[in-house]
């Protein structure tokens, strides 16, 4: 990097200079199951993540985001593989490395809110100082506790008992106490998939105020792709015990690297085919529909195989009138409008598939009747997997 000493350093010099906070290298967790069969819960996972970055592991039910959390918390052991956290290695299978979840320095929220019933909410906050081994005062802990129910605005709620609360307000409580040691690193376990909704989504917002504020990294599981979607620097798509791709939620969105990523963020459409040409990394798909064109974005492809053209929504054009100047169309016919405030849903029936996309409230679109739909080749991606 050139510049000179009066520069400032943009985060990603600053975060150049030291060690990813955490770093994990093949790991695997293999379970038995009592019929007997052996599941790869993490299948040779490898990833990083950089001080104050905030990851999020997104994937369906029983693709392995526990696990993997778990193993880094070290509360799970695993088969194979390395983890160092802030550049120490906590855990290395051929090294025979295993440093207790104690000595981590790890905090971690998890779904249930796991609060002690009989503690009230500033004991329950105070818990892990206690146990911090850091021998602090009565009044310091006091403080401690004061300022964490203020950063998750709770300050009133200090003397409540857990069952005198709300779902929402026990979360917060779980959150303060994983914050109040200060840790550089959080575990999030689905925290906010048991608070309703709207409450989920304000919950959403202020966690990252306050991740912001402190600057810890955060990894966090989750399989709501919207909250994915709203929390992540980077977000690692999971399948099956493996990281399908791991990028922003903006290229994780716009070039996905195969059709599981791509159905996993967002909707998406898919139209199959053959390559019939290729210029640089645009394709040139044979499909039931016509000719359409896309950008290659996951593996290579070459003509002559079988894949698929993948579009959003919101990337098509449907029009009643055929419109001829648009090179990519086709027909389809128009299933049902569904009324969203900002755009009408139009679903459709290409050639005997299903689609979605989306039209202005004012298109004089009706249910029943063939519409045209037309693919801007930029936006349209080509996926072999
Ligand atoms: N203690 C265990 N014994 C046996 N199998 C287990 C154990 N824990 C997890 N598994 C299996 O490992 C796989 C991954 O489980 P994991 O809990 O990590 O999934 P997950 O992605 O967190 O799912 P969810 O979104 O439902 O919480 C699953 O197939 C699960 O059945
Ligand atoms: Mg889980």
């Amino acid at each position: 990097m050139s510049g000179t000493a009066t520069e400032a350093a943009s985060p990603a010099e600053v975060s150049a200079g030291r060690a990813p906070i955490v770093q994990v290298k093949g790991l695997s967790k293999r379970f038995k199951r009592e019929s007997g069969a052996i599941t790869a819960a993490v299948d040779d996972i490898s990833l990083e993540v950089a001080a104050g970055e905030f990851v999020v592991l997104l994937g369906p039910s029983g693709c392995g985001k526990t696990t993997l959390l778990r193993m880094l918390a070290g509360l799970e052991v695993p088969d194979g593989g390395s983890i160092a956290i802030r550049g120490r290695t906590v855990y290395d299978a051929a090294a025979k490395v295993s440093v207790p979840t104690e000595r981590r320095s790890i905090s971690m929220v998890f779904q249930s809110y796991a609060l002690w019933p009989h503690m009230t909410v500033a004991q329950n906050i105070a818990y892990p100082l206690n146990r911090s081994g850091k021998r602090l005062g009565k009044a310091e802990i006091a403080r401690q506790v004061e300022r964490v129910l203020e950063l998750v605005r709770i300050p009133d709620l200090a003397q409540q008992y857990p069952n005198q609360m709300s779902g929402g307000q026990q979360q917060r409580v779980a959150l303060a106490r994983a914050l109040v040691s200060g840790s550089d690193l959080v575990l999030f376990d689905e925290p906010l998939s048991n608070v309703d909704a709207q409450v989920r989504e304000r919950l959403r917002y202020e966690l990252l105020d306050i991740q912001r504020e402190l600057g810890f990294a955060a990894v966090y599981v989750t399989h709501d792709q919207s909250e994915a979607m709203g929390l992540a620097n980077r977000i690692a798509v999971m399948g099956a015990g493996r990281i399908r791709q791991i990028a922003s939620p903006r290229e994780t969105y716009e070039n996905p690297v195969s059709r599981y990523v791509a159905n996993f963020v967002g909707v998406s459409n898919e139209e199959p085919g053959t390559v019939v040409s290729l210029d640089g990394d645009v394709a040139t798909l044979h499909t039931a529909t016509g000719e359409l064109q896309g950008r290659v974005t996951g593996g290579a492809v070459a003509v002559g195989d079988e894949a698929t053209l993948v579009w959003r929504p919101e990337h098509a054009t449907v029009s009643v009138q055929e419109p001829t100047d648009a090179r990519f169309r086709f027909p389809a016919r128009v299933e049902a409008l569904l009324f969203e405030g900002a755009h009408n849903e139009v679903v459709l029936d290409v050639g005997g598939r299903r689609a979605r996309a989306w039209a202005h409230v004012t298109a004089a679109l009706d249910a029943g009747s063939t519409v045209w739909v037309a693919l801007n080749p930029a936006y349209a991606r080509v996926l072999k997997d």
